[in-house]
């Protein structure tokens, strides 16, 4: 009778890439990349990466999650709209969160909204 010869090896290996096909560190990554870049490329910015230095500290990755400190609300699913997320960004809230008219430029303001609108709620 065949009897498949087990590798153990090999079988350790198959079950590393499973696990790791299976338990992305990030699994949001994608759907971040996938949402900013057409904006990135419409507005000639890097999302992510005014982001990680601007908002990332109060809002949690990338705005799909609630940010560890801060305070700041997960920003997936805003039922702002998208001018009222403009003016949100420029002018902030008082006690709540900083306002960047003069930090960021309008069109990285604008691309800011527009990343946060299309990122899907869930
Ligand atoms: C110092 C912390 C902090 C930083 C930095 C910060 N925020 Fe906020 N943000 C908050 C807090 C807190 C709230 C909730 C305010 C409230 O309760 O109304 C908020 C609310 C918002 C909202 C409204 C969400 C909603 O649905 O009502 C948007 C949009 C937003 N932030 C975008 C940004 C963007 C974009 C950046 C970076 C340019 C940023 N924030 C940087 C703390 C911060």
């Amino acid at each position: 009778m065949w009897r498949p010869r087990l590798d153990f090896g090999l079988v350790v290996w198959f079950g590393m890439i499973l696990l790791v096909a299976a338990k992305p560190a990030f699994p949001e990554g994608d759907v971040i990349d996938a949402t900013a870049a057409p904006i990135n490329e419409k507005y000639n910015v890097d999302i992510k990466k005014i982001f990680a230095t601007t908002c990332g500290l109060c809002h949690g990755a990338y705005g799909t999650k609630q940010g560890d400190r801060g305070g700041g609300p997960k920003l997936a699913g805003t039922k702002k709209s998208t001018e009222q997320v403009v003016e949100q960004i420029k002018n902030g809230k008082s006690g709540y969160m900083p306002a960047f008219k003069t930090a960021l430029k309008e069109e990285q303001i604008q691309a800011l909204a527009e990343y946060i609108k299309a990122l899907p709620a869930n």
